[in-house]
């Protein structure tokens, strides 16, 4: 197959990351995880100790930080980063940070940049929308919110103690926040197909995904 793009974009939980994974080892082609370069830079804001309400300082620092992907981990300025991009402080507020324009400007831009030239398949809340709106094929992952919470949890569950119902309350707070925010909502793109992967096994959602994709000829 020629270039191909494919876009995932879906609440937290969805199962859009552990799909996206297979999929890509499946089809032979990259993946790329925009919610970790979100993260990363929530995680550096923290560790540095910064104002995470103060606009200015966050975008001065998405400038320098250098966001690197090898072999699907993730690195900030030389540094593996791929467990502390997943601690519930950053997940708790990297919905605060994913918001502002001019950071997402940033991220869009080195996106887009990956994607330049080879096929890819990047999950995320924007890419069918904004980062790559002529994908090949589009994907919009959804799942009831009691599976999506359990999922996390049973992910987080044997690294630390958390509760569920705290955890539910979270994705719910930042789901609320990824789609009403001004710039970029979640938001399912005009020609992605929905896939709801509640009673599906993974199995099954790659099945499925694999078959679109196969009958889909042509690049963007
Ligand atoms: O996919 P994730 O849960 O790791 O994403 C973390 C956060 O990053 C998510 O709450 C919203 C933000 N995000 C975004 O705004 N745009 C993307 N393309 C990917 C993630």
């Amino acid at each position: 197959m020629e270039q191909i793009h494919i876009a995932i974009d879906g609440p937290a939980g969805a199962g859009k990351s552990t799909i996206a994974k297979i999929l890509a080892d499946k089809i032979e082609v990259d993946y790329l995880d925009t919610g970790a370069m979100y993260r990363a830079l929530t995680y550096h804001i923290i560790k540095c100790n910064l104002d995470i309400d103060k606009e200015e300082i966050i975008i001065n620092e998405a400038e320098k930080i250098d966001i690197n992907f090898v072999n699907n981990s993730i690195y900030l300025n030389n540094q593996n980063i791929d467990n502390e991009i997943r601690s519930s402080q950053v997940s708790k507020n990297v919905s605060t940070i994913s918001k502002i324009s001019r950071v997402r400007e940033i991220m869009v831009d080195k996106q887009r940049e990956i994607a330049r030239h080879k096929s890819v398949i990047m999950d995320g809340r924007d890419i069918g929308t904004v980062v790559l709106p002529n994908a090949n094929v589009k994907f919009y992952l959804d799942a009831s919110i009691e599976i999506r919470a359990q999922r996390r949890y049973n992910e987080l569950a044997n690294k630390r103690e958390v509760e569920f119902e705290d955890l539910k309350n979270d994705i719910i707070k930042r789901d609320d926040m990824d789609s009403k925010r001004d710039v970029s909502p979640l938001k399912k793109a005009n020609d992605a197909l929905i896939i709801d992967t509640t009673d599906k096994s993974i199995d099954q959602v790659v099945c499925e995904m694999i078959n679109i994709i196969s009958s889909v000829k042509g690049g963007d």
